[in-house]
């Protein structure tokens, strides 16, 4: 494997997580046995491996044990509103219905009285035309396209359901968040209830219903929750083994690199990237010998875009933070910022609320850079 940490991993390279894959297909078995699966919410910090989460959940729907249809979706903050997600969202839907194999071979099936023309457009998009003047809201736009996708499609074709996998779903906050959990999950509920077995599986920043007011509370309440957190010792390993498949001290390399990085997947993944490169061919991994060049190389690509996105005293407020002995720190000892500062890091996930009024920097190797540059 070549880690890449810019981009989800590959479902078929993807390490560790076992309980967490296993509570998703689990939920799969329970949908197939009553028809409506449960929904999923993936909460963790940036870089944790929320959207390669996703995407092996995404390809776990189309396991034969559980022949669903899985509908990955970015959610970009450019979106807007509910009603231009909801459009989005279905044309996206019809790509995947139009590229499912079973869906295909279903439709070629009835070509002669259906233009096999519409595969091309998307078999919602064409059918959606006649009522769209009725479709007046997001929700609507959905339900139409779900219910009449599971009449036409779905069921002929045999596939068990559908999970939409929406990525980063706090970028849509128009008109605010709260509305937002609560349009969505009034919107799966009622699939549950009119038999239709489509279910959303979304992730999000691990702070992500705790912002939610107690208004939304049912929309709390609507999802399985999954919150990710850094790599255990063994998966560490296990991911060591997947890309330095002939070193020979895996073990006690894989020890350091968790001990640097506390086993926060995009972290390992970027200084793995820079090692595999550094010592291509070697049978055994030197762990000092290339860290200072890649600690530079991280500081350029990551730790000053970090800094790019905040106000100077923001900046000077985040050294203070790393200045401090300990690495949680209580925001009384800091009275000289007023709590909208800490509020702002820790929205630009700079900062992690660890409790009430207590915070630490996002990860050590942060605080690291922080201490070392002024
Ligand atoms: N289960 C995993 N197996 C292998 N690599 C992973 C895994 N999870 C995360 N990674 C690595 O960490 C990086 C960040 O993960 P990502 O899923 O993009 O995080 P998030 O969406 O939470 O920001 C990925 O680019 C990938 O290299
Ligand atoms: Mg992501």
């Amino acid at each position: 494997m070549i880690p890449e940490p810019n981009f989800p991993v590959k479902p078929d390279e993807f390490v560790g997580r076992r309980p967490q894959v296993e509570a998703f297909r689990q939920a799969l078995r329970q949908g197939m046995a009553t028809g409506r699966t449960p929904s999923f919410a993936v909460l963790g910090e940036w870089g944790i491996g929320k959207s390669s989460l996703l995407s092996k959940c995404s390809a776990v729907c189309e396991e034969p044990e559980f022949d669903m249809l899985p509908v990955p979706f970015s959610v970009s903050n450019e979106l807007g509103d509910y009603r231009r997600f909801a459009e989005l969202l279905v044309n996206t839907f019809d790509g995947c219905l139009a590229h499912a194999q079973s869906i295909q071979a279903r439709v070629r099936g009835e070509a002669q009285n259906w233009k096999l023309k519409s595969v091309n457009v998307g078999p919602v998009a064409l059918q959606r035309q006649t009522p769209k003047l009725f479709l007046t809201s997001g929700t609507a736009i959905l339900r139409h396209a779900v219910q009449d996708a599971w009449r036409r499609f779905i069921q002929p074709a045999q596939l068990n359901g559908i999970v939409f996998f929406l990525d980063d779903l706090d970028n849509l906050a128009t008109p605010s968040q709260d509305a937002i959990a609560l349009a969505l999950r009034d919107q799966f509920q009622s699939f549950g209830i009119e038999n239709i077995n489509c279910s959303i599986c979304f992730s999000a920043p691990a702070n992500y219903f705790s912002n939610i007011r107690s208004l939304a509370e049912p929309a709390v309440r609507f999802y399985d929750k999954v919150y990710l957190g850094p790599f255990s010792l063994p998966e560490t390993m296990e991911y060591i083994e997947a890309i330095f498949e002939k070193v020979t001290n895996r073990a006690e390399f894989a020890q350091w690199l968790h001990s640097k990085t506390g086993g926060h997947p995009y972290f390992m993944a970027f200084i793995c990237r820079q090692y595999a490169q550094l010592t291509y061919g070697d049978d055994k991994l030197d762990a000092t010998e290339h860290w200072h060049e890649i600690f530079h190389r991280l500081e350029k690509e990551k730790f000053s875009a970090d800094l790019a996105q905040v106000t100077e005293r923001e900046v000077h407020l985040l050294r203070a933070l790393a200045r401090c002995e300990e690495q949680e720190i209580n925001r009384k000892e800091f009275a000289d910022y007023a709590r909208i500062y800490f509020t702002r890091l820790t929205d630009k996930g700079l900062l992690t609320r660890t409790g009430r009024g207590h915070y630490r920097l996002y990860h050590p190797l942060f605080r690291e850079f922080l201490r070392q540059t002024k």
